[in-house]
């Protein structure tokens, strides 16, 4: 077993980083294969919080390889503030990184439009970070990439003709044209730290593949974001599912041997759009609180809900689900009993599955489930749990025919639970 896919099974924020740095034990090369810095992956380790949004979750370990896949959009200022990071904690050595010279590059016409839409009458409540018209941009095929900061003079002629392609966007807002002259400069004067790196990463997972290296490919935001099989227009610009893993990395969908979705014990969504198991008012609060739910990119408060079964069974479907990570196990304690969505009902019909449009009009179906009390962040096994928070474990695990290879009780690397291999 070589490679494995990890995807968020909701609308993002589940845990991927903590689940990819505790895998990154075992990798040899840890690669993100979609996304920019929208996303917000926060590792805790023997107590120290850090947030990265471009680099992979695995860039706290010293050992593997880091990788940025052709599939992203990266913030050259971001990425250069990160492997800053790294390199001030001596984990930025010779070959420690590659950056796809394919993957394309956010730049601040992006951000402008963006924000230019999001101030507009349909507003999806995006991050904010330029991820949309830079991803159009690469549909368009006018888009800058990473490997265009080795030559200037390419860099600034294609940056002239982009800028052109997004007048008439900028002008009909009433905003003013950024200047090519000032973003050539300021980017430029960027490229020193990140070329080093560049590469082809599709190439390089292949050899480390062949030559039996272990591969986990991380991915960012959640199944329910997904350009393709999320809450369209709801969602973001990129293939967040495991597909997505094999087009964003260049590893090819016969060399995928396990795919892990990561799924809180309960629902999270930043941003709009709809969201069935949405609890509104005190409830909703308690849990925001209890799970701490602040966006880790922008601070946004993320709205809170039950666990959604038919979201889950979606996710196994579209990812191949092999196994599951179930995080914030903890952050349920207390509570005498839990709701849980174990299917919807749509036009008086019930389904067991999201349907592909229309998710705003389900009403969720709810069974009563026991909760149960006291702090389980100290469980290292499932005995050490209590009785109701094993059902509930077992009870997802018949729902969605995937078994939980790894639960989480806390936030630290080491409060976890191994019940199976998600190597498997
Ligand atoms: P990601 O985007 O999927 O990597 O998730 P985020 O980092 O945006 O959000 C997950 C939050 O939950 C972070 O603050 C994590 O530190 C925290 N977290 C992860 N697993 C657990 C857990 O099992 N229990 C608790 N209480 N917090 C957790
Ligand atoms: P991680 O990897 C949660 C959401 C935004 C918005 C929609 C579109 O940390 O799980 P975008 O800026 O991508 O155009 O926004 O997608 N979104 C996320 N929500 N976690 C994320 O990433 C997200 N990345 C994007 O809130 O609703
Ligand atoms: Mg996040």
């Amino acid at each position: 077993m070589t490679a494995l896919v990890v995807v968020g099974a909701q609308w993002g924020d589940e845990g991927k980083g903590k689940v990819v740095d505790l895998l990154t034990a075992e990798a040899d090369e840890v690669v993100r294969f979609g996304g920019g810095a929208n996303a917000g992956h926060t590792l805790v380790v023997g107590g120290e919080k850090v947030v990265f949004h471009l680099v992979p979750s695995a860039a706290l370990h010293s050992r593997p390889r880091c990788l940025l896949g052709a599939g992203m959009v990266i913030d050259p200022k971001v990425l250069a503030k990160e492997l800053e990071v790294m390199s001030a904690r001596g984990l930025l050595p010779e070959g420690r990184m590659v950056i796809s010279e394919n993957a394309h590059l956010v730049l601040p016409q992006h951000f402008l439009v963006d924000g230019i839409r999001e101030a507009g009458p349909n507003p999806i409540g995006t991050t904010k970070r330029g991820i949309g018209p830079c991803y159009q941009d690469r549909a368009a095929r006018r888009g800058l990439r990473a490997g265009d900061l080795r030559d200037p003079d390419g860099f600034r002629a294609k940056l002239a003709d982009n800028l052109e392609g997004w007048r008439p966007v900028i002008e009909a807002a009433g905003a003013e044209m950024p200047d090519p002259e000032a973003i050539a400069a300021e980017y430029l004067a960027l490229a020193a730290p990140i070329v080093p790196w560049l590469g082809d990463v599709g190439d390089e997972l292949h050899r480390a593949r062949e030559a039996g290296r272990r591969i986990v490919l991380e991915g960012a935001q959640g199944t329910m974001l997904d350009i393709d099989h999320g809450t369209y227009p709801f969602v973001t610009s990129s293939s967040v599912t495991a597909g997505g893993a094999c087009t964003g990395s260049g590893l090819a969908p016969t060399h995928i041997d396990a795919v892990i979705g990561i799924s809180k014990a309960y629902t999270t969504r930043v941003g709009e759009g709809p969201f069935p198991t949405e609890l509104h008012g005190e409830q909703g609060e308690a849990l925001r609180r209890a799970g701490g739910e602040y966006g880790a990119t922008t601070g946004r408060p993320r709205r809170c809900g039950w666990l959604d079964l038919p979201v889950l069974r979606h996710a196994a479907r579209v990812n191949g689900l092999t196994s599951i990570a179930l995080t914030k196990l903890d952050v349920l304690s207390g509570q005498e009993t839990l709701e849980v969505c174990v299917a919807y009902e749509l036009d008086g019909v019930r389904r067991d599955t999201p349907p592909a449009i229309g998710l705003e009009r389900v009403k969720p179906i709810y069974e009563t489930v026991p909760g149960w009390s006291g702090d389980i962040t100290g469980a290292r096994s499932l005995d050490e749990l209590p009785a109701a928070a094993r059902d509930y474990v077992r009870m997802i695990e018949e729902a969605v025919s995937v078994p939980v290879s790894i639960l989480s009780v806390g936030a630290d690397r080491a409060e976890t639970i191994t019940l199976g291999d998600p190597w498997a």
